[in-house]
């Protein structure tokens, strides 16, 4: 068997991501969210883990600096990388959205400013409706952007609905579900095979 590399996306699904792979024996002794290391063995030496940004998740997994990768749907999308995407973990589930003051009118020009962390996926949204719009790329509080008139909307993912309520914002349109996924370089899914058909039934037995 290969030692495989997995690169876990930091944030709020790390720790589900961490209490699956427990389920299904594969137990980190040292990690901890609150630490500042990067690297993690598991106790089988089976599995290097890589602690890295999600957004950077799918980078890693397609130039094979990691061989696996557990990331959201969301990161994955926006990415749009060459990577098979193989489980649905169905950890940290919401909804990509549209979202605005209800009853705004159109803007005058007829080109929607569409605020954004994920520009490529608002794009193909709008292009599939054959709206025109120009993207501006935040990295956060993307909810401010419709308040203080920097965009006539937004594209973000709404998991509660919380950040949209508390500031007086509507979703004016649902779009994809996301959710935590395991994908996997394509060269390793050859090369490393029997490695990797192993981890992933391992993880599928936790997902039953
Ligand atoms: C995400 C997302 C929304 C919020 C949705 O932001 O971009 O702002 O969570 O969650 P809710 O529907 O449960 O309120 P995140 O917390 O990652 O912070 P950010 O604004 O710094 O990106």
């Amino acid at each position: 068997m290969n030692m495989l590399t997995l690169a876990l996306a930091k944030g709020r699904t790390a720790d589900d991501s961490i209490k699956l792979l427990e389920k299904v024996g594969i137990h980190f002794d040292d990690f901890s969210d609150q630490s500042r290391k990067l690297v993690f063995y598991d106790a089988a030496g089976l599995i290097k883990l890589i602690f890295v940004k999600a957004v950077d998740v799918p980078t890693y997994v397609e130039n094979g600096a990691a061989d696996l990768g557990i990331v959201g749907k969301d990161n994955i999308m926006e990415a749009r990388k060459d990577i098979y995407e193989i489980l649905d973990l169905q950890l940290g589930q919401c909804q990509f959205a549209v979202a605005g003051f209800n009853g705004e009118e159109p803007p005058k020009n007829n080109v929607l400013t569409v605020a954004s962390k994920y520009p490529a996926v608002a794009k193909s949204h709008f292009q599939k409706k054959g709206v025109p719009i120009e993207t501006i790329k935040l990295n956060g509080s993307v909810e401010l952007a419709p308040i203080i008139g920097l965009a006539d909307v937004i594209v973000d993912i709404v998991e509660s609905g919380n950040t949209i309520r508390e500031n007086g914002l509507t979703i004016l349109e649902e779009m994809d579900a996301v959710s935590t996924r395991l994908i996997v370089n394509k060269a390793s899914f050859t090369t490393k095979s029997e490695s990797v058909h192993a981890f992933i039934n391992t993880l599928q037995t936790g997902l039953e």
